[in-house]
């Protein structure tokens, strides 16, 4: 008779239970040769979170260029501490681990697993300290994170419902000294419309500078793609 292993799972409570021989990999080139970070993902799961969208990959690859390094990071990722909020997979937070970040990627609680299941599979490269935790927007529970280096929100903007709390907990882990990347996929003109919105929601408090397309990188590139930096005013 043959031992049955059973099939591991990650129980992502409302959004179900998804097995991980089911989760489809992503492999990310880094500066090493044939060193590849996997970015675990499924599209089975009741959320939008669980996969990587191109605008993500696509500031991901950008703060790996001379540009955003000479723009706004002369010293480097190395050592900078980064908060990823919404993060789903974790792509820019894993992706800025191994570049030597202290990352802490966030999301709603049922997203955890992945998000440590993303970590743990790429642990070993990775040259900062990496840490999945829960952050509903809005929460007081910011109280439990120090004001990061850099504040990343992927592809956060698209339920006008929680715009509130996304700008209120954007405020709350944000100094002048703050760096905040931001990226979008104007897919459709609601969406675009309601990233209007967020700009004119946000201008108050942050000076938005819309990267140019010609300065991100091609690979995950799409007309749709948009990539901003924010600073406190
Ligand atoms: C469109 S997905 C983007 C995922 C990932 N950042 C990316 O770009 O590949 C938006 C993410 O925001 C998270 N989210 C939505 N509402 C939230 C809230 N109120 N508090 C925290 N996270 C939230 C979702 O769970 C989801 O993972």
């Amino acid at each position: 008779m043959t031992a049955h292993t059973p099939t591991a799972v990650l129980d992502m409570g409302t959004y179900g239970k998804i097995r991980v021989d089911n989760l489809y990999e992503m492999y990310v080139p880094t500066d090493a040769k044939d060193v590849y970070l996997t970015i675990y993902q499924t599209k089975t799961a009741q959320t939008l979170g669980s996969w990587v969208y191109d605008a993500a990959a696509c500031l991901s690859d950008f703060m790996l260029t001379e540009s955003f390094r000479k723009k706004f990071c002369p010293e480097g990722l190395h050592g900078k501490s980064l908060i990823e909020l919404g993060a789903g997979t974790g792509i820019v937070g894993l992706i800025s681990a191994y570049h030597g970040c202290d990352v802490i990627i966030t999301d709603l609680k049922p997203l955890v697993p992945l998000m440590q299941f993303n970590i743990d599979k790429n642990l070993e490269l990775f040259k900062g300290k990496a840490e999945a935790k829960e952050l509903q927007w809005g929460e007081d529970c910011v109280q439990n994170f120090a004001v990061p280096d850099i504040l990343v929100l992927a592809n956060c903007v698209y339920n006008e419902n929680v715009l509130e709390e996304l700008l209120q907990t954007t405020l709350a882990l944000s100094t002048n000294e703050t760096l905040i990347l931001a990226c979008y996929e104007e897919r459709t003109r609601g969406i675009r419309n309601l990233i209007c919105r967020w700009h004119e929601m946000v201008s108050p408090h942050f000076q938005v500078t819309v990267i140019p397309n010609q300065d991100l990188p091609q690979e995950h590139m799409q007309e749709y793609v948009k990539v901003v930096a924010m600073k406190r005013i």
